[in-house]
């Protein structure tokens, strides 16, 4: 098990060299000491940033599904893999077990197989958080088709131009969803999603709320009755180590969000390697991320990773405020979770309903804390710390990315001292720099910089689907020879890394990444629009929440914009869905902008988080007087 499983802060530093002096031998070690494959590798790695283009274990076979299922049978055949605790509670959780896991992925894999899916195919995932979810995932896999999961809170339109993109030729969804005390139509929107996607042959239809649905014939057809009709014995296809394994989305900083691929031998070794260290995951632990598959952490840290170490991963339906906000740690002490791993924002969330529902449960199974997906503040950190780990769980703030695919900066529990809203060290084989405007890399401590990370690892994703282009510009412009993550950092004394959050036209909501882009063409679809601008600002619970300028269209006649406000809230919701809503509107006159036509958002960040102090030199603008016109006008946002 050497280099596998760290376990003090010195094996940490004498790990992470060599990592970093001989990375293709280091990770050539882990693969092939902890995985299983059908054909080893000729070259552990080539890469070339300027192209960018990035192999690894290039010539290898495997199947991912193999690594996390067949492998584990015989030794972990009855063993627990996905625990499913329901959205209600009052309904029984599902065990289910490794070798009940293989029938199912099977199953369903020939389902896949029966109904024209093959090898290299898109599938558009579109499910709840029930076990069908983490399934259809695994079937895609065993057979070579790519999934691209998009969560079920998105909207129809973001639905359908994410089928469209990657041309998928079959959507999995069920008849609805619960959601707390709400029921959800989710195949009514698949419905509207897929008025305007020629490209979809097949709805496979999961049963899961029992509804009144409408099926199109042809088209739309129930799981469960092909399930029972298949074989449970599915050969696994051989893959390369670099065909893609999924596509992912996420949001840029234009309308059309990046569809990021990943790749199946690089990912499973990163993935399930940090998993293990990050986690500490010993075998009979029982770990939870309440993360949805829908994103980035739910793929690496709720299927992959866990399944690859032969772990119990729950998978929970329901959301932390029902039926009260204790179901979180309701669940912890029923199923004795070891390791949890939630977003700041549910934890700040949680933070204001007080400690009494903390306390009416037992919370001692716990060994390790995580947080993901946004930067802790202290506060929460702290609550966390306190009220949750008692002071004797470590908590791992793990920063990384969709692109990344695993966890890049990262304490390792019981090995790295913490420290309140700091990710601390790079993980083992990552190597960060920190860049100055001018593109020259800041050496030393105590310094701050623009985030990038100078040689590859093996999860890092290979391209944007069908756009290497963008891929290119977006990653690997910015700084020469470098990926550039578009978050800022810090590196203090000791070398401990603290994000400070993005550098771009990203905003973290609730831990949801939202390019402004997106949001602004959405709004700007009203008709009585002519122009907008969204920008950040501070949250309580949210982190960030969003602050639309809207520049209406001059018609002559007056509006009114308290309904205003509502329509494009509405709109925003149809297009993206209502994660992205806008939760103040300021009706303006103008935008300020400079002599070559671009928003100074600068300014207007400014101004929406109230701090207008110091809004640097305007004399420059295009058009300076809007801005105090603006700052006037900020008494009317609502
Ligand atoms: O800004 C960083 C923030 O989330 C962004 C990535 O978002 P996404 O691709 O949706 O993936 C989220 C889950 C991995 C990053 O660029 N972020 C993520 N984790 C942290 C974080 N910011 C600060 N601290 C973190 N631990």
């Amino acid at each position: 098990m050497s280099n596998y499983h760290i376990k003090h802060l010195e094996e940490y530093y004498q790990v992470y060299r060599k990592s970093i002096r001989e990375p293709e031998n280091f990770w050539e070690e882990v693969a092939e000491e902890h995985f299983m494959w059908q054909k080893k590798w000729e070259k552990v790695l080539s890469w070339d940033f300027t192209k960018p283009e990035v192999k690894w274990f290039e010539g290898a076979q495997l199947n991912i599904t193999e690594n996390c299922i067949d492998r584990h049978l015989a030794t972990r055949g009855n063993k627990t893999a996905i625990l499913f605790e329901p959205n209600d509670p009052n309904e029984e959780a599902q065990h289910i077990t490794y070798k009940e896991l293989s029938e199912r992925v099977n199953k369903f894999a020939n389902v896949l197989k029966n109904q024209g899916i093959g090898k290299g195919d898109r599938v558009c995932i579109y499910l709840p958080m029930i076990p069908e979810l983490a399934i259809s995932v695994l079937a895609c896999a065993r057979i070579g088709a790519i999934h691209s999961v998009v969560f079920a809170g998105f909207s129809s339109t973001a639905l359908s131009t994410r089928i469209n993109d990657s041309e998928c030729k079959m959507v999995i969804t069920s008849d609805g969803s619960f959601r707390g005390a709400k029921t959800i139509d989710l195949k009514g929107i698949v419905d509207e999603a897929l008025k305007d996607t020629p490209c979809v042959q097949t709805v496979l239809v999961a049963k899961r709320i029992d509804s009144i649905i409408h099926m199109e014939s042809d088209r739309d057809k129930w799981l469960q009755p092909l399930l029972d009709d298949a074989s449970s014995d599915c050969k696994a296809e051989v893959m390369n180590a670099e065909d893609p394994l999924f596509i992912l989305y996420t949001s840029g900083s234009t309308g059309m969000p990046k569809g990021m691929v990943h790749t199946t031998g690089g990912y499973m070794v990163y993935t399930a390697y940090t998993f293990k260290n990050v986690f500490q995951y010993r075998e009979d632990d029982i770990y939870w991320c309440t993360a949805d598959i829908g994103w980035i952490t739910g793929h690496s840290y709720i299927v992959y990773g866990p399944l690859a170490n032969g772990a119990t991963t729950v998978m929970f339906e329901g959301v932390p405020s029902y039926p009260d906000f204790g179901r979180f740690w309701e669940i912890v002490e029923k199923h004795k979770i070891n390791q949890f791993y939630t977003a700041p924002t549910a934890i700040r969330a949680l933070a204001k309903q007080g400690s009494e529902l903390v306390e009416k449960y037992d919370l001692s199974s716990l060994k390790t804390l995580g947080s993901v997906g946004e930067p802790i503040n202290e506060e929460a950190w702290h609550w966390y710390n306190d009220n949750i780990g008692k002071k004797k769980s470590p908590i791992v703030d793990t920063w990384w990315q969709t692109e990344t695919g695993g966890i890049m900066i990262t304490p390792i529990p019981f090995v790295t001292p913490t420290k309140p809203t700091y990710a601390t060290l790079p993980f083992i084989g990552i190597q960060p720099a920190l860049m100055d405007e001018n593109g020259q890399e800041i050496r030393g401590n105590q310094v701050d910089g623009r985030l990038c990370i100078k040689f590859p690892w093996p999860s890092m994703a290979r391209t944007i689907w069908g756009n290497h282009q963008r891929y290119r510009d977006t990653y690997f412009s910015a700084f020469e020879n470098k990926y550039f993550t578009g978050d800022g950092a810090l590196r203090d004394e000791v070398g401990y890394y603290r994000i400070t959050g993005r550098v771009d036209d990203v905003i973290i909501v609730s831990g949801h990444n939202l390019g402004t882009a997106p949001i602004e063409d959405a709004v700007n679809e009203h008709p009585a629009v002519a122009e907008s601008a969204i920008v950040g600002f501070p949250h309580d619970v949210k982190g960030n929440a969003l602050y639309g300028y809207v520049i209406l269209k001059d018609t002559g006649e007056s509006r009114d914009h308290n309904n205003l406000r509502k329509e494009i809230n509405q709109i925003i919701t149809e297009h993206i869905g209502p994660i992205a809503k806008l939760d103040k509107i300021q009706f303006t006159q103008g935008l300020p902008k400079t002599r070559s036509g671009k928003i100074m958002r600068r300014i207007l960040r400014k101004i929406a988080c109230n701090d207008t102090t110091n809004l640097g030199d305007t004399s420059t603008l295009l058009n300076p007087e809007v801005v105090q016109s603006i700052i006037d006008g900020t008494k009317n946002s609502n």
